[in-house]
């Protein structure tokens, strides 16, 4: 029976576009699913789109549009950008799929008889962008998403809960006899903390919409939507319907997540399976964010390009190699323009391609066809043992995720394919007949170079990989052909153009720009850590003089004052954070600067309708005022 792998990306949110954050993911589960077929696994890869959700039934409404028109629309768009990125997921699970819901009530129903499952009233605050309930412990003063950073909304509702804190001994004993669960291992012990402090129930339904799975003993309900999703993992494989497929794949061997949507994974979702009777995945990877071009990505600044262009540029292959070799694989990182450039250059048109194109120009100048070893010599057998070196370490490393080490180790090779070129000298034995059996050795020690290479970086160089074994007639294409001396000879040998031309920086037009925005931030001014504006950006803040004619503290904060102010005419409410500074009765008639024409905002739910300003030194503030008495209302310029 051949030996099976099982991997996952999340199931992404259609709301958005992808990009290349989002892409990454997907791309380096691709790599480890090629990789795993040429180990000769029976391998089953992963992927999809979480439809459900309030997020993207607003979006949807939005739009203007049914949400299952809306989804059917942007899901298209994701099966599309991995079908032109080459990615060889062997299913796309969308979380509308009817088999899907399907498995999602039964799942839900088995958990309710297990007595997992009661009613409650939910009261506390929601990221509708992440999806997440956050409690008042998770979060400070200001009730923004944690993840986001987003405001939250404040929701009371009827809601089932999923008896979580009863899984917490379970998944401490999990943790603690399978080391390696969760990776890398400060996300693991990330979530060791957690666990220890002892997990809370969680919310798992909603009524204040319908766009999701109804629970089936009490329709008025949709299933929450990451309870919804997680389920993903296991009725895209059949569980409940397909039992010889299911159990093929199931336990998964790993899901590959963000960093961000760990604690899901990681607690959230082996309770979920405690709960039915399954067993847990073998491995969560939670990888880190990508910056570009060291900003977070964004539309407005101009950096969450499609994919696509970039692959259009720079082609697939060189995309991936820089993916996996400049990100350190389980930390944040930035994904650099410049730095991709350079890796083309350097890595792959200098030292892969000129290695390729040396070696098969010598021997069509001198060979009608690949030649058969004939004599040993100097540094043969260093050749010989850092290529076997390097297939072991190959191994050690991919089986790890570490790709940016296993191209390293790659790399080390075909830098001394090169110097072994220089060693040996070559075009120097071409010119002496009697030196024809060495030339043809050289030669051919070179190419198994080349071909091994070429099998260790399939999984990411993957169309270069194919035009290397056709253009020295190789047939390899399993891991199991790695090996010293196993190259077919007199096969036919083709030169052609180079692998990876070189891209001149000088005349090379970046397919990232950044928006205006981002380029002034680059004009800093000396000393600041802002850009310069112009006059015109200052005129656009309406600043005025304002008396303040009533103070109070806001409850339950240390920092918060509400004052009441007048503005000329007008009378104005603002929060400002000066009451560890200020108490309310020193503040009464004094007259000090606001920003009048500021969006209005609610900090702790009250409104707040302008903001003063003040100076900061560190711990120390001190309000802005005006030098002699002036009427309240006069504009500042
Ligand atoms: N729908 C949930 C996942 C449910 S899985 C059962 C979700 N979706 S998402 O669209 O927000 O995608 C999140 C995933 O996209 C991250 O976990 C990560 O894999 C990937 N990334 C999105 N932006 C990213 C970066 N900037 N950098 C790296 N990966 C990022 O959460």
């Amino acid at each position: 029976m051949s030996r099976s792998f099982y991997v996952t990306t999340p199931i992404y949110y259609i709301n958005s576009d992808p990009h290349i954050g989002s892409a990454y993911t997907t791309i380096v589960a691709d790599v480890v699913a090629r990789y795993k077929r040429m180990m000769g696994y029976d391998t089953f890869f992963l992927t999809g789109t979480d439809e459900h959700g309030q997020h993207v039934l607003r979006a949807a409404q939005k739009a203007g549009k049914d949400p299952k028109e809306f989804a059917d629309e942007l899901a298209s768009r994701f099966v599309k950008l991995w079908k032109d990125l080459g990615i060889t997921n062997d299913a796309f699970i969308r979380t509308t799929d009817d088999f899907h819901m399907k498995t999602v009530q039964d799942f839900f129903q088995k958990m309710y008889d297990k007595g997992d499952i009661y009613l409650g009233k939910y009261e506390g605050w929601y990221c509708v962008n992440c999806e997440t309930f956050w409690t008042e412990k998770d979060l400070g003063e200001e009730k923004v998403c944690p993840t986001c950073h987003r405001p939250l909304e404040h929701i009371e509702e009827e809601n089932y809960f999923f008896k979580l804190s009863k899984y917490t001994e379970p998944l401490l004993k999990h943790f603690k006899e399978h080391p390696d669960f969760v990776e890398p291992d400060f996300r693991r012990n990330e979530m060791l903390k957690i666990l220890e402090s002892g997990l809370e129930d969680v919310s798992v339904s909603r009524t204040s919409f319908d766009w999701g799975v109804p629970i089936p003993f009490d329709p008025k309900h949709v299933v929450y939507v990451w309870f919804d999703a997680l389920i993903n993992y296991v009725s895209a494989i059949g569980y409940g319907r397909n039992e010889e497929m299911f159990n093929k794949y199931w336990p998964a061997d790993v899901h590959f997540i963000g960093k961000e949507i760990n604690r899901f994974h990681s607690l959230i979702w082996p309770a979920m399976l405690m709960s039915v009777g399954l067993p847990l995945p073998k491995k969560i990877f939670a990888h880190g964010w990508l910056t570009v071009n060291g900003e977070k990505i964004s539309k407005s600044k101009g950096n969450a390009v499609d994919p696509r262009i970039l692959m259009k540029a720079y082609g697939i292959d060189a995309l991936k190699y820089y993916l996996l070799r400049d990100i350190q694989f389980g930390h944040d990182g930035d994904f650099s323009e410049d730095n991709l450039i350079t890796r083309i250059n350097a890595d792959l048109a200098n030292d892969l391609g000129n290695l390729v194109h040396r070696t098969l120009a010598m021997i069509s100048q001198n060979f009608d066809s690949l030649p058969t070893p004939k004599d040993e010599g100097e540094h043969d057998e260093e050749l010989k043992d850092l290529t076997l070196k390097t297939i072991d370490e190959y191994f050690k490393f991919m089986d790890a995720f570490k790709f940016t080490q296993a191209l390293e180790s790659i790399w080390k090779l075909i830098r001394f394919g090169n110097k072994y070129i220089d060693l040996t000298e070559p075009w120097l034995l071409a010119r002496d007949e009697s030196k024809k059996n060495r030339l043809a050795t050289v030669l051919y020690n070179l190419s198994d170079v080349i071909r091994n290479v070429s099998i260790m970086l399939s999984p990411i160089l993957s169309n270069t990989s194919e035009e290397i074994f056709k253009r020295m007639g190789q047939t390899a294409k399993s891991m199991e052909d790695l090996g010293w001396h196993k190259t077919l000879s007199n096969t036919p040998i083709k030169v052609e153009k180079p692998l990876f031309p070189r891209i001149d920086t000088k005349k090379w037009k970046k397919v990232i720009i950044m928006t205006e925005e981002k380029k002034e931030n680059v004009e800093k001014v000396s000393g600041s850590s802002k850009p310069q504006v112009t006059i015109d950006d200052f005129a656009k803040l309406d600043l005025r003089v304002a008396r303040i004619v009533a103070a109070e503290r806001i409850p339950k904060s240390e920092k918060l004052l509400k004052l009441q102010l007048e503005v000329g005419e007008e009378k104005r409410q603002i929060v400002a954070g000066i009451g560890k500074v200020y108490t309310p009765e020193s503040l009464i008639g004094r007259e000090i600067i606001i920003i009048f024409n500021l969006k209005p905002a609610k900090l702790m739910g009250v409104e707040s309708n302008g903001m003063l300003m003040a100076a900061k030194d560190g711990e120390k503030l001190r309000l802005l005022t005006v030098d002699g008495y002036v009427d309240p209302g006069a504009k500042i310029s």
